[in-house]
């Protein structure tokens, strides 16, 4: 049976988003901005980060796979739906809701960098310390934490508690 321990909070998570927003509105004075989804995950966190930075915006998505059911990366990714608009020349933000190997998000902006953006950055909601088997460069971080395998907040296992209103850690017996 799944169990599930609370870990980080609501609000825990609204106030540090809040913050990201504040940052992310000041480093994009002046420049239109887009914001670029991974689904499914960051469908949480997109949508309470974006109501925090004040500046035009737009948002597309993109859907990319690396897990079955498995609790552990498989190093393979997949593209399942790619971006509907052209980012060349413009200021692209990545939002994504966890970073584990790094290896979802270095094939990420390999793939978004030679479209020619004039700038391109993630923010992560989460970071876990220390594992990445590729480097990433996350400019946005919410949380650094340790390996254990999260969920909610966007987070899933098998499909399950992604609408969880924080993040917990999954135990299973
Ligand atoms: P990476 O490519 O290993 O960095 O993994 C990125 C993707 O794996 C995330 O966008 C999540 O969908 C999934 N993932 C990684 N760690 C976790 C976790 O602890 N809980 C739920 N999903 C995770």
């Amino acid at each position: 049976m799944d169990s599930i321990n609370p870990f980080i909070s609501g609000e825990q998570i609204a106030v540090r988003l809040q913050e990201m927003g504040k940052r992310i509105t000041a480093d994009y004075q002046g420049r239109d901005l887009l914001i670029v989804g991974v689904l499914k995950g960051t469908f949480m966190v997109m949508a309470d980060l974006a109501r925090q930075i004040k500046l035009p915006t737009q948002f597309d998505y993109m859907a990319v796979s690396s897990y079955g059911a498995a609790t552990k990366t498989s190093g393979v990714v997949r593209v399942l739906k790619d971006l509907e608009q052209e980012i060349a020349g413009r200021h692209v933000l990545i939002c994504e809701d966890i970073v584990d190997s790094g290896l979802t998000l270095n094939y990420l902006m390999k793939s978004l960098r030679v479209r020619g953006p004039a700038s391109l950055e993630i923010a992560a909601l989460l970071f876990k310390e220390g594992i990445q088997r590729v480097p990433v460069d996350v400019k946005y971080v919410g949380f650094r934490i340790g390996p254990e395998f999260v969920v909610g907040y966007g987070l899933d296992y098998d499909g399950k508690y992604r609408n969880l209103p924080y993040v917990g850690i999954l135990s299973q017996s």
